[in-house]
Parts: structure tokens; sequence; C-alpha cells
């Protein structure tokens, strides 16, 4: 495996998606620092040296464009049970936010490099807040770090055990094309299965059940008796 490690960088997934092309599947690129880290939605990730871990890695996988969703879920999965291996208990919440006590300590932002029909690469970006004491005041009531939740763990530890995970279910799907694993993790630590939520698209808001995730890593919700798929990468949902 190749790992590019840096001092400083913009974003880990704006390098990761620069190189890509020439890049071997299973690069990764970490940095101590962010100064132009980005979340979902075009919103700004706060990265500061030292604090947490901010990665991200190259894949290649002979996948359709239309499965690259079900790329999250393995990252989600991954850091859930990367972390219970350390004694840190932690939900999903579908489909990129990782929660302890209903704050989110980690968030995963999967970019595509794509035609039409095929994937030329995947970037999974994971960001995790391990060390940091004070979040910027936008995001202080709702975000913490495994360091706030009382965890002391070296930000090392914590990656390797992300990564093994992460490969072994990448594989799994990959080479075997098994998804139950992952999947079975994603419902088993689910923080919105049987929850109501709030379901955005665009400007459009409507309220829900969660009720189930697919063998495809789609939420399954419920209104009006009426049951829908909803799938990564198109929605975003709140509490
Ligand atoms: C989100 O929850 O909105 C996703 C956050 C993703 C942050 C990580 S940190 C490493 C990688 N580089 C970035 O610029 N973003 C991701």
């Amino acid at each position: 495996k190749e790992v590019i490690y840096c001092d400083t960088i913009g974003s880990t997934n704006d390098y990761a998606k620069e190189i890509a092309k020439n890049a071997k599947e299973g690069t990764i690129i970490i940095s101590e620092e962010q100064t132009k880290g980005r979340g979902r939605m075009g919103r700004y990730w706060h990265s500061i040296k030292g604090d947490g871990i901010w990665m991200s890695i190259i894949l290649k996988p002979n996948i359709y464009p239309h499965e690259a969703p079900f790329i999250t879920q393995i990252a989600g999965a991954s850091i859930v049970s990367g972390l219970k291996k350390l004694g840190v208990n932690s939900l999903i919440k579908w489909p990129n936010d990782i929660i302890i006590n209903n704050k989110k300590v980690s968030g995963i932002l999967t970019e595509l490099g794509a035609e039409i029909d095929r994937i030329n690469y995947i970037v999974v970006g994971m960001g995790m807040n391990v060390k940091t004491i004070d979040f910027p005041e936008n995001v202080k009531e709702l975000a913490t770090s495994i360091k706030k939740e009382g965890h002391n763990l070296k930000r090392i530890d914590i990656l390797k055990s992300i990564i093994e995970e992460f490969e072994h279910l990448y594989l799994k799907y990959i080479q075997d094309k098994d998804k139950s694993e992952c999947i079975k993790i994603c419902r088993e630590n689910s923080a919105v299965i049987g929850k109501n939520i709030y379901i955005l698209k665009g400007e459009e808001k409507r309220k829900a059940k969660c009720v189930d995730i697919t063998e495809e890593g789609n939420l399954v919700i419920i209104n009006n008796n009426i049951k829908e798929e909803l799938i990564s990468g198109e929605v975003s949902i709140r509490g």
C-alpha cells in the first residue's frame, strides 16, 4: 500500500483527485492539517493540525457509477467497527455521519471520477475529530471528538484499525461481491432505523420513518403507509 503523508495540505480529497489517474488503487493520502477541508454540500470541514484524522483513499473498483454510494457504506461500517475494536461505541447516521452521544465525530465525503457508464476512480475522504476540544461556534453544539467522549486513543491506532476494517470489507465486496457483512454492521449500528426523520432533497423537506437499510445500502423509509428507498448521495436527513 502506498501512503502519502503531508504536514499540511488544502484538502486530501482534492489532492487525491489530482493524482488519481496515475495512482495505484489503495493509495492513502493523510495530512496533519487541512487548510481547505471540505464537507458534504460544499461545507467547510474544520481540520486543525494534530487534532484529528484527515485522510483520503483512492479506489479503482470495477463497478458501475450507480453502485458507488455503497463505498460510503463500507467507509461508515469500517469506522464504526474500527472504533469498536478499540472500545469506542458509535453509530452511523445514514449515509455518511458517525455519531457518539448524538454528536458528530466523523464524516465521509465520497467523490467520483466517472464517465457515463464507467468509473475511473473513487476518492473516499474520511475526517475524524480525535483530540479536538474547541469547535467553531457554528458546529459547537453538533460536534464532538473521541477525546471529548472520554477516550484517550492515539490517532495512529484508530487509523490502523479503520484501514484494516476498510480493506477487509472492500475486498469482500469487490472480490466476492459480498455486501452482507457491511450491511449487517450498518443495520446493527444505525442511528436512524426506527426513528422519525426529515428528508432534505434540494428545497424539499418531508417527514418519514426509517425502517431498514437494504442489501444495496439504501435507506428504506415509510410515509403514509408508502414505502420508499433512498439512495445516498441524493438526500440528506435531519433528526
Ligand atoms: C461531511 O461530513 O460533510 C464529510 C466530511 C469529510 C471530511 C474529510 S477530511 C479528509 C477529506 N478531505 C476533505 O477535504 N474532506 C474529507
